[in-house]
């Protein structure tokens, strides 16, 4: 293309914005085009272009996205709206939520996160973590923010929030943030009811997806992406939550695919709420440095009942692993994984007692996590370096550990001890290689999967339109 006829090109394209901006006729037109499932549909609906928005990449519109959900809250109280963002790039800083709303994002609209940090409001830490997770500080709010809502969707057909987190990244690496930690991409709290589906999220600051205090949560049809060296770019984290299910989706990211946590030392033990009843299925996970299913290392508020299965991992440095430390009391108990598929792994399983990261000061040393009535069957690995590293406390074993059917394939130069096995106990039945002698083989079992369901999983998604 000449110089010319990209400036045409891209003139067009912008007076397209401009009218539609000016023409309510355009608005009914994205309006008419929009159908999705959701857990409740909305009476009214607006476009983010009726609130001043232009969608060129430059303008900010943080204002634009505030003042719509300000003035759109009277009418999503009187049975609901949504909120569209047609095509185009809407740069924006941090907005909040409200309730019995939808977001929706359209194919070809990208949600660009601004990179000037007065962008985004400077909020107190969660009181499950005492500070920040980057720093002993607040942190700056997430881009898209929640709080004490009931009823949030936000959804699309396949539409984009790019968290430009190379600014973020950069300056977090070169120790630029002191006292403050990096905002995450969508982050609701204390808020029930939540469905997050069919949207792609690209190079968030760290965190893609962080559901804390929730319940009733879904998570379906996520496409998470962000270079494999990035700083702590987990995809989904449900934090103390209640009732999630998280399926069919698809992360690459430098951290965790999936980290399940509940606070941090002391905070967490204080607050006291454990992530349960969680359900995990059909992900697949891409992610050289993490694992594709952490649990913790933040585990101080108990993580129990939590299933996973029908996953596919590559290039993974490990599938599960349960991450704990000293001080961080908690549980992580009644886990239950199958049917999980893996090529090119570091670990298959690894669970990390000596996890020792903690909040500036104050953890309780004797505040010592149990983990227990962990399951895992019916997998297949290839090309996997070291089977299991398995680490508990030597005063506080690791125990009821069950695996069976599982079935790896070693490396070409794989690490000479198979199974690294300390302060653990457990069974094992038809595995191979052979594992520790920690993990004996059994008569043939099949370790515990639920035959019951959780009860977000029974929820049917209405067909609505705009
Ligand atoms: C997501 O999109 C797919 C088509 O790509 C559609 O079948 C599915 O119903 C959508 N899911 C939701 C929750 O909207
Ligand atoms: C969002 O709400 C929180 C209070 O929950 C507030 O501190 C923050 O400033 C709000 N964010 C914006 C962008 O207004
Ligand atoms: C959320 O609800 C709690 C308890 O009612 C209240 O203390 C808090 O101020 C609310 N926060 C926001 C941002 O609405
Ligand atoms: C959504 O977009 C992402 C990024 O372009 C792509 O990788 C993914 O396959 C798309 N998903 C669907 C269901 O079209
Ligand atoms: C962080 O530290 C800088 C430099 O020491 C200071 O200017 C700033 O006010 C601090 N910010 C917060 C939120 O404490
Ligand atoms: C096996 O894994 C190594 C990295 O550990 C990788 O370099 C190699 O390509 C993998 N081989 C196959 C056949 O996938
Ligand atoms: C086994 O694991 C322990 C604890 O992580 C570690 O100290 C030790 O070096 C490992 N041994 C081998 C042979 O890899």
């Amino acid at each position: 293309m000449t110089r010319t006829s990209f400036v045409i090109v891209v003139v067009l394209v912008i007076s397209s914005f401009q009218m539609m901006e000016s023409s309510p006729d355009l608005a009914n037109e994205v309006k008419a085009n929009i159908q999705y499932n959701a857990i409740n549909c909305r009476k009214h609906s607006a476009v983010i272009t009726e609130f001043g928005a232009v969608g060129d990449g430059k303008t900010s519109n943080t204002k634009a996205f505030k003042e719509a959900i300000t003035k759109l809250a009277p009418k999503a109280a009187d049975g609901g709206v949504q909120l569209i963002v047609p095509p185009g790039k809407w740069l924006t800083g941090s907005f909040n939520l409200t309730s019995h709303f939808t977001l929706f994002i359209q194919k070809d609209a990208t949600i660009l996160a601004s990179q000037d940090e007065s962008e985004y409001p400077v909020v107190a830490p969660l009181p499950s973590y005492g500070q920040g997770r980057d720093a002993a500080g607040p942190t700056f709010a997430s881009l898209i923010s929640g709080t004490n809502l009931t009823d949030v969707v936000i959804t699309g057909n396949n539409g984009t929030i790019n968290g430009q987190g190379k600014y973020w990244w950069g300056k977090y690496r070169s120790g630029g943030f002191k006292n403050i930690t990096r905002p995450y991409t969508l982050e609701l709290m204390f808020s029930k009811d939540v469905q997050i589906s069919n949207i792609t999220i690209i190079d968030s600051p760290a965190w893609n997806i962080h559901p804390v205090y929730c319940t009733n949560v879904i998570v379906k049809g996520v496409t998470i992406l962000a270079p494999i060296d990035s700083p702590n770019t987990d995809g989904i984290n449900p934090d103390s939550c209640t009732n999630t299910l998280i399926e069919d989706c698809f992360v690459v990211s430098g951290d965790d695919c999936i980290a399940v946590k509940s606070g941090w030392d002391q905070f967490g033990i204080k607050v006291g709420m454990p992530t349960q009843q969680l359900s995990i299925r059909r992900l697949t996970c891409i992610s050289p440095d993490s694992a594709g299913i952490a649990l913790g290392s933040e585990m101080s508020g108990g993580i129990k009942d939590v299933r996973m299965e029908d996953i596919t991992l590559l290039q993974t440095q490990s599938a599960i692993r349960i991450k704990t430390a000293v001080g961080r009391g908690g549980y992580v108990k009644d886990i239950f994984a199958r049917r999980f598929t893996m090529k090119t792994m570091k670990y298959v399983f690894w669970m990390s007692g000596a996890y020792n990261q903690h909040p500036a000061s104050g953890y309780d040393p004797k505040a010592m996590p149990e983990v227990t009535n962990i399951n895992y069957r019916d997998m297949t690995a290839d090309n996997v370096t070291q089977p299991a590293r398995l680490d508990g406390f030597t005063n506080d074993p690791f125990t009821k550990i069950c695996m069976s059917n599982i079935n790896i394939a070693l490396a070409a130069e794989p690490k000479e001890l198979l199974w690294n096995c300390t302060a653990i106990s457990g069974v094992s039945s038809k595995v191979t290689p052979k594992p520790c002698s920690l993990l004996p083989e059994t008569a043939p079992v099949d370790c515990a999967f639920p035959v019951d369901k959780i009860p977000v999983e029974s929820v049917v998604l209405n067909k609505c339109s705009a």
